[in-house]
């Protein structure tokens, strides 16, 4: 099968069908800041990442705790690109913030606006919180999704996103603006590598895949430019085209997750520096700062949850996206970005530095599951064998992925056999998938469903929040996009009574 647009260049009306893909227009002011991100940099540190349609000279905000009073600032000169991108990424660190407090700030440029958000909450605050868990969520509009998954009864032939955010999970986001504190997304963004899916489209791939990003990520912003929002890699970021066919002929820039790289390398941080007393747990989370590779695998700490971000797409043996040749089985060729065996000797050493004292909730996040509905087919097996014994060992509280879309939640299990405590604190994780958000690929049906699955649901869009109670109660909710009605809600109980769990 020959790739469409290989087969056309240069023919003369290629520059007329070029019209049809949806860049948005460009701002007059070409400083203007677009698709805003924020993420937990440290303890007391916020990033601040931003897209600009020219090279920035020196990127900067201004921010302060009130928003007639942004008289702090910090800078960086970074502001890169890549072969095929339209805008430069810039990111700047706001450091030495006090914790747990509202924050404002402005992007320096010619015509910005005030925006807000909330400090981290100290690793140990035993103050109850939420956090949104929303994966694979696809570009809203003409180039993606367009319609409610129900479309007999529900039909939006005019998307329309801003302002009245009508992408539903988006839309639920933003409204609940002030039940959640921060975001985990780990992997399936804007879904670019499905512009193939738009006959439109089909004359210029290169330029529809980097108009998909660039709607995407201006309409995450609402979310992302006041909540933190931490991400780490799904397959859906590797290529230009995920029907691994037509990879080789993806442009420079399009391959080896580069937009996922560029956009968020410089927002993602390193493990933290251990907030424990006990000198090994110190030494083992100074190894894992070494060892961890954000965006790709790191963690962070925040009130009471210790959130642990992997990579099930490269760096471990027979990871889906790996290279071409005995690994890489999606034949997606990406990575490997550390060097063998990083990631899982940062896994390693981060799980077993964590000192339940300070944060008694672990929360492993990745994109791949390896319990899901749906058979074999859905289930990452590479993964489970890199990945699930050392989750058990150190006792890792939940697990959460995606991939497959839909809502599903499991009875706490190991190797295929429900813990038979479930609920009632378990010493295997629980696991859920949180893969309904929504984009252009829809729904992914139910299929046979494991004796432990607890949960499943794949009639609308939907996404989770979870509620950190306290120290040994945590509550996973599902919500409907469309609705904010609460499809299922669970109570882990865990005792935490070990300062440092190895089983
Ligand atoms: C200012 O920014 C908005 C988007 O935030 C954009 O629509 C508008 O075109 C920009 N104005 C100028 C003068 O660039
Ligand atoms: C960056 O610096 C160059 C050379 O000094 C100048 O021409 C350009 O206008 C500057 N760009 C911005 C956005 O300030
Ligand atoms: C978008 O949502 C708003 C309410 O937020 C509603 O008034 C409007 O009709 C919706 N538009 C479409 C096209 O569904
Ligand atoms: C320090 O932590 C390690 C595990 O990381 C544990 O084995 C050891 O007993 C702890 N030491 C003290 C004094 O608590
Ligand atoms: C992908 O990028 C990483 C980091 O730059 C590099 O080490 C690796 O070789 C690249 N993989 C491929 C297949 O190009
Ligand atoms: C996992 O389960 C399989 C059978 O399903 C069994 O053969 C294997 O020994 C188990 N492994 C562990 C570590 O319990
Ligand atoms: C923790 O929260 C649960 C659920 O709300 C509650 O039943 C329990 O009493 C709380 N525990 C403590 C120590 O406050």
């Amino acid at each position: 099968m020959m790739h469409q647009s290989t087969l056309l260049k240069g023919l003369p009306w290629l520059a007329v069908a070029a019209l049809a893909v949806d860049y948005p227009t460009l701002p007059n002011d070409l400083t203007t800041p677009y698709q805003q991100r924020l993420a937990i940099m440290g303890p007391t540190s916020v990033s601040i990442g931003w897209n600009t349609y020219e090279k920035l000279n020196s990127s900067c905000v201004e921010y302060g705790t009130s928003s007639n009073d942004l008289s702090q600032q910090a800078c960086s000169t970074k502001s890169t690109t890549y072969a095929t991108s339209r805008t430069y990424s810039n990111a700047v660190t706001l450091t030495g913030l006090t914790p747990a407090t509202t924050y404002y700030y402005q992007i320096v440029s010619g015509n910005s606006t005030v925006e807000r958000f909330l400090s981290p909450r100290t690793p140990g605050d035993k103050t109850p919180f939420n956090f949104d868990v929303v994966i694979d969520l696809g570009v809203y509009g003409a180039d993606g999704y367009t319609i409610s998954s129900d479309s007999s009864t529900s039909k939006r032939e005019t998307p329309y996103v801003e302002p009245d955010l009508n992408h539903t999970t988006i839309g639920r986001m933003a409204d609940t603006f002030d039940d959640y504190e921060l975001v985990i997304h780990p992997g399936d963004f804007a879904y670019a590598d499905d512009w193939y899916l738009k006959l439109k489209n089909l004359l210029d791939g290169k330029d529809a895949y980097q108009a998909i990003l660039e709607q995407f990520y201006d309409q995450l912003a609402p979310i992302a430019a006041g909540k933190p929002y931490m991400v780490s890699p799904g397959n859906h970021e590797a290529d230009c085209d995920e029907l691994s066919l037509l990879i080789d002929l993806c442009p420079e820039g399009q391959r080896n997750f580069t937009d996922f790289m560029h956009r968020f390398d410089e927002t993602m941080p390193s493990a933290f520096a251990s907030s424990s007393t006990n000198t090994t747990a110190q030494s083992l989370a100074a190894t894992a700062r070494t060892l961890s590779n954000p965006p790709f695998w790191y963690s962070f700490e925040y009130g009471m949850v210790h959130f642990t971000m992997i990579d099930t797409e490269t760096d471990f043996t027979d990871a889906p996206d790996g290279p071409d040749g005995p690994d890489g089985s999606a034949g997606l060729d990406g990575g490997p970005f550390g060097q063998p065996q990083q990631q899982l000797e940062f896994l390693e050493a981060d799980l077993a530095s964590v000192d339940r004292s300070v944060t008694p909730w672990v929360i492993v996040a990745g994109h791949r599951p390896w319990y899901s509905t749906g058979g074999s087919s859905n289930i990452c097996d590479a993964c489970q064998e890199a990945f699930e014994d050392l989750l058990y060992k150190y006792g890792v509280d939940l697990g959460v992925f995606g991939h497959v879309h839909n809502s599903q939640r499991f009875q706490p299990v190991y190797n295929g056999t429900a813990d038979a405590n479930g609920l009632n604190d378990p010493a295997a994780p629980m696991y859920i998938v949180a893969g309904g958000a929504g984009n252009i690929e829809g729904l992914s049906s139910v299929g046979s469903e494991p004796s432990y699955t607890a949960f499943v649901y794949a009639d609308d869009y939907s996404y989770s929040t979870v509620r950190v109670l306290n120290e040994t109660h945590l509550q996973v909710d599902f919500i409907r996009s469309e609705t904010g009605a609460v499809l299922d809600s669970s109570v882990l109980y865990k005792s935490h009574t070990e300062q440092f769990v190895v089983q």
